[in-house]
């Protein structure tokens, strides 16, 4: 292929790239939202983490599960929880933790304390503003989880 016929393809492809971009952003806005992005994304999930893990482990109802725990340690737990709701409520994220049964077997969580920390959850979300909507979808799929945290 010549020079100009390169040329030409190209203008051709950025004409057809400029035509297509616009619809395809239509498209995307025609869709329903994830619930991910309708939180804010990655950094709005990051924040209501902190905040719902600084309540959990500060918590003296809860001190005989986290005070022996290193830094690191809630660093880690911390970054797991955030990559779980970024990945169960559509976000790009993937979840490498153990399933929520190999985690919590033999910490002999009540439900009252699940009650508990559902009421942390539920104050983290409304400290960051999230909709009625999205805190109510947030809650039902962490509620999924209850009979595999919970043993007594
Ligand atoms: C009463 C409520 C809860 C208590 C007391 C609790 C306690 C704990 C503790 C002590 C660990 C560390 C276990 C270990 O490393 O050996 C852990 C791990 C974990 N928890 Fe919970 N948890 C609770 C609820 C939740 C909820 C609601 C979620 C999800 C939103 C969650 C997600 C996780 C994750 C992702 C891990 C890390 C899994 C891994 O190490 O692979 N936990 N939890």
């Amino acid at each position: 292929m010549s020079n100009r016929q390169y040329a030409v393809m190209f203008a051709l492809l950025l004409g057809s790239t400029a035509i297509v971009a616009p619809s395809y952003a239509a498209e995307q806005t025609m869709q329903e939202q994830s619930l991910y992005h309708r939180l804010g994304g990655y950094d709005a999930i990051a924040a209501v983490t902190d905040e719902f893990i600084g309540r959990l482990t500060s918590d003296p109802q809860f001190a005989r599960f986290f005070t022996s725990l290193s830094t690191d340690s809630k660093l880690r737990l911390r970054q797991l929880v955030v990559d779980q709701l970024c990945a169960a409520t559509g976000g790009p994220c993937i979840f490498s933790g153990r399933t929520m049964k190999q985690a919590h077997k033999g910490l002999g969580i009540t439900k009252a304390e699940w009650d508990r920390s559902a009421e942390h959850l539920a104050a983290s979300l409304d400290k960051f503003h999230v909709g009625t909507r999205e805190k109510k979808e947030v809650l039902a799929a962490v509620t999924t989880l209850e009979p595999e945290i919970v043993e007594k």
